[in-house]
């Protein structure tokens, strides 16, 4: 599937500008998994994340068909929502996890604990335990957690397979914030230190060294640096295969970008393939071995599918047109972290001439809570509303209460039909968990 295809033929009238392909106009209206964006923000007021089910479904089958002997393990922090977790695990997808909160949501929604690999570079005890009670896979991102897990899980006699996180120094060209290869990172072990370290794991008790593992970072645009990490562990495997161990699995991350904005060229699952396949397929032929390949992907299979629909309270005309809309950086932190592009509809005026250039901001008080800067739009009123596109990974899975803004609902849609997959929080919820030492009564 090309995420570079834009539909530009909007339903019942002329096509202003192009929307993402799983997106239609209709009368004028933005609508999204064949429900009515504006009848959506009446109904649940705004503001909200609405996620079309199909285009999830269709994302995470594009990685399966283009990886069709790889287990995919969906990267659960892109998206921790539990439908979208169940959805996923009656996929059979696996799930990385980074936590045991994130763990603990995997298991409850099904994802088999034989898919599950427990990243992280550092774990608390408590989760190295979990991970050895409840039986999944373990990336050791230090020597140091190597002895640890391997004291936890020989004190409750378990045996945990683990991998170990490489650090193959690659740039992956991306941003700075979300490059997790480089040499300078804190992720991994540095790759000259490898065969050491499995050399050391294979006399320990309580670890079995069954995998190897890596993730060069994330929004990759260019498919070459996935070649070269594959080629870089391929080597190690190579290495780790002449010390005598079997390892059973090869996972190498993921990373693959998505067009955000119209004319970004992005690489297709296939693409990814075609730049991580060849390599694997020839040197475990050469070596004789045949390891599993996992990938991680979360990125791509939530990114497209969800929008964030927000209200205009206001419009300021100052050095710049603000619109001022009622979400703010808390729900999506994006543009605000990584100066990440969104695109901006107005999503009851969706296919009206653009007449004006407006930056569309936050309710925070902090000046960089803009989610669209300078935007040729159509004409924008209060009580407007706006959506931002391609808000499903890391939208809501980064949210806050700053600010005591408490966090918006959540929406599935599937064939023109909605339903609630997280109720909004509400002031209540701001106060839930906090306590009054006696003295402040
Ligand atoms: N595996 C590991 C070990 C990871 O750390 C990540 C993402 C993934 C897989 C999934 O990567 P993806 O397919 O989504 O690129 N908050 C940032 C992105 C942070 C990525 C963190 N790691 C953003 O909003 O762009």
């Amino acid at each position: 599937m090309d995420k570079t295809t834009y539909n530009i033929m909007p339903v019942n009238c002329a096509p202003m500008f192009t929307i993402k392909n799983h997106l239609e106009i209709r009368n004028n209206h933005l609508f999204i998994g064949g429900a009515d964006t504006t009848e959506l923000a009446g109904k649940y007021g705004t503001p909200i994340y609405i996620t079309n089910e199909s285009r999830i479904i269709e994302n995470f089958s594009a990685y399966r068909k283009a990886f069709p002997d790889a287990d995919i393990y969906y990267a659960a922090k892109a998206n921790g929502s539990f439908a979208i977790l169940r959805m996923l695990a009656k996929e059979g997808s696996g799930a990385d996890v980074f936590s045991y909160g994130e763990l603990y949501m995997a298991l409850l929604a099904g994802i088999s604990r034989e898919k599950i690999l427990f990243n992280g570079n550092s774990k608390t005890d408590f989760e190295l335990r979990k991970a050895a009670e409840l039986g999944v896979k373990v990336s050791v991102d230090s020597r140091d957690e190597l002895h640890t897990l391997s004291e936890i899980a020989g004190s409750l006699g378990k045996t945990v397979e683990i991998a170990f996180r490489v650090n193959p120094d690659v740039s992956p060209g991306t941003h700075p914030k979300i490059a997790t290869g480089l040499r300078t990172s804190k992720f991994g072990i540095p790759s000259g230190e490898v065969v050491d370290i499995y050399r050391e794991a294979s006399g320990l008790p309580g670890v079995m060294p069954a995998g190897i593992h890596c993730h060069i970072g994330s929004q990759i645009l260019d498919t070459a640096p996935f070649t070269e990490a594959t080629q870089k562990m391929m080597n190690l495997v190579e290495e780790v295969t002449a010390l005598g161990i079997d390892l059973k699995f090869v996972d190498l991350g993921s990373g693959l970008g998505i067009p955000y904005k119209k004319d970004e060229h992005a690489p297709t699952p296939a693409d990814h393939a075609d730049a991580i396949l060849p390599v694997f397929q020839e040197r475990t032929e050469e070596l004789g071995i045949s390891p599993k390949l996992i990938l991680e992907p979360g990125r791509y299979i939530v990114g497209d599918t969800t929008i964030l629909l927000t209200r205009v309270n206001t419009v300021k005309k100052a050095a710049k047109n603000f619109v001022g809309v009622d979400a703010g950086f808390n729900l999506l932190i994006r543009p605000t972290m990584y100066d990440s592009y969104h695109y901006a509809v107005v999503a009851n005026r969706a296919a009206s001439k653009p007449e004006e250039i407006y930056s569309i901001v936050g309710p925070i008080c902090e000046t960089g809570d803009v989610f669209a800067r300078d935007r040729e739009l159509p004409r924008i009123e209060k009580g407007d509303i706006v959506a931002l596109l391609d808000a499903g990974a890391y939208g809501f899975s980064m949210s806050s209460q700053y600010n005591g803004r408490p966090r918006c609902a959540e929406i599935l849609v599937k064939e023109g039909k909605s339903d609630v997959i997280r109720s909004a929080e509400d002031v209540g919820d701001l106060i839930a968990k906090q306590k009054l030492p006696a003295r402040l009564m």
